[in-house]
Order: structure tokens, then sequence, then C-alpha cells
């Protein structure tokens, strides 16, 4: 794991960025893993600048998203589906029939979460996983837990800190889903290459024990320790207590 600090969430987007576009620049056609929450926004519009410019094409690239609410349609504002669209799909080439987020809605999640990973196996691997981090060491949606991770795509009962941080996004805080469908740790770890981008100070107790603590389910994202190509880009503030 390598661990690059930066001076503030600008030049954390900066290099994020510049990742990203060096990878569609090699591999046109590669597969993204891609985040919501507001840490990536900086550097989704990076790419959307870099696009603009005529220096990105987006045409060939397949996207697969970490995770959804359960019982959100893609059209409410707050769901990670509308996120994606209107933070990134709307405004690059990428063909939204080759974007994919785990899907919340229907009688039957769990069904969905099988079918996830089916489509995660069949897709041929993700080349770049972004992550970004819960206060509490959560990736994707993947909560800490005192028994073991949960590698497959899995339906999540979210905790209260989840719960309480997230629910700034909602009209209604009540509105907030208690669960949510998320890649597990296995989908993440499988991918070639991961990317984590922590900011501010709030998420310094989580990378403290990301990076230096033991791996343990309840902090989910210590398990990218054992990632064989995975990076950590955060800023001052995000590291101060490394
Ligand atoms: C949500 C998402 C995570 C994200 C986290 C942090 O819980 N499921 O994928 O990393 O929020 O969000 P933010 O970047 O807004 O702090």
């Amino acid at each position: 794991m390598q661990v690059l600090v930066c001076k503030n969430p600008a030049e954390v987007a900066e290099a994020a960025s510049m990742i990203f576009a060096s990878l569609i620049y090699e591999k046109p056609n590669c597969i993204l893993g891609l985040a919501t929450g507001s840490t990536p926004v900086p550097t989704y519009q990076r790419l959307i600048a870099l696009y603009n410019k005529g220096l990105l094409d987006f045409s060939k690239v397949r996207s697969y998203n970490l995770d959804e609410y359960v019982s959100l349609a893609g059209t409410h504002p707050c769901s990670y589906r509308y996120f994606m669209n209107t933070e990134l799909f709307d405004h690059v080439n990428i063909d939204k029939a080759n974007t994919h987020v785990p899907n919340g809605l229907g009688d039957d999640p769990e069904a969905n979460a099988r079918e996830y990973d089916k489509m995660l196996e069949e897709c041929g691997g993700i080349d770049l996983q972004l992550l970004g981090i819960g206060r509490n060491g959560h990736i994707g949606f993947n909560e800490p837990r005192n028994d073991h991770f949960v590698y497959n795509t899995n339906i999540v009962t979210l905790t209260q800190s989840t719960r309480e941080a997230n629910a700034q996004y909602f009209d209604k805080p009540e509105d907030m889903p208690e669960k949510a469908i998320s890649m597990g740790v296995g989908g993440i770890m499988a991918a070639k290459r991961v990317l984590l981008l922590a900011t501010g100070k709030s998420k310094a107790q989580a990378v403290h024990d990301t990076v230096k603590g033991p791996i343990t389910p309840m902090v989910p994202a210590s398990i990218l320790q054992a990632h064989q190509n995975c990076q950590i880009i955060c800023d001052a503030e995000a590291a101060s207590l490394l």
C-alpha cells in the first residue's frame, strides 16, 4: 500500500484525475470501478474538463459502481445512479449502457446482488477501482463488523454513523434508506489497481486505522493492505494522524 500525501483536496483531485486519464489514454476500453460521495467530485470535474478540451475519450470505457441505496430509483436525486449521471456521465461521451450501478429496486435485492457479482465476473476485471472512505473506515457500503469481511455483493444495514453522515443529502433526514446494496470487499480486492481518496480531518482516524492498524473487518478499508497495487491519496488533514 502506497500513501501519497498532498497539500489539499485540489491536489488530491489533480493526482487522481491524472491516474485515470493515463489509464484511459493507454487503454481506451478500460473498465473503471467508480465511487460516489463528495470526495471524488473534484476528480470527476477534472476528467470532464479534460474531455471538454478534447483530450479524453470515454466512448469505449465501461464502468461499475460500488453501491446504491436499497429502494431508491435511479431518478431519485439522492440515488447513486443519479449522482453518477449528474456528476460525470452526463458530461462526457460515455455510453450509459456501458455504465453499471447496483440495482436497489425490486422484491429481491439479494438476487440483484448475485446478478451484480455475475456481471463483475463476466466483465473481465476492473482495471482501476476508485474508493472514498467512510468516517468509520467503510469502503463502498461495507460497514465495520466484528465477525468477518463480506466478499460478495451484499445487502447492508447502514450503521448509525453512516446514516448520520449521509442524511445531510436528503431533504428529510428520515427519508434516508436504512439499507444499501454494495459490492463486497472481494469485488474491490479483485480490481487490478485500487485508488483510495481521503480528504479532511473527519477521515484522519479512518486513514490511520486503514494504513497503520491491523487488518480487521472492524475497519473494512484495512483489507487494502493486502492488495498488490493500492494507492491512498490523501490531503494533509486526512493524513494528520499518520
Ligand atoms: C458513502 C459511500 C462511500 C463513500 C463515503 C464517503 O457512504 N457509500 O463509497 O466513500 O460515502 O463519502 P464522502 O466522500 O462524501 O465523505
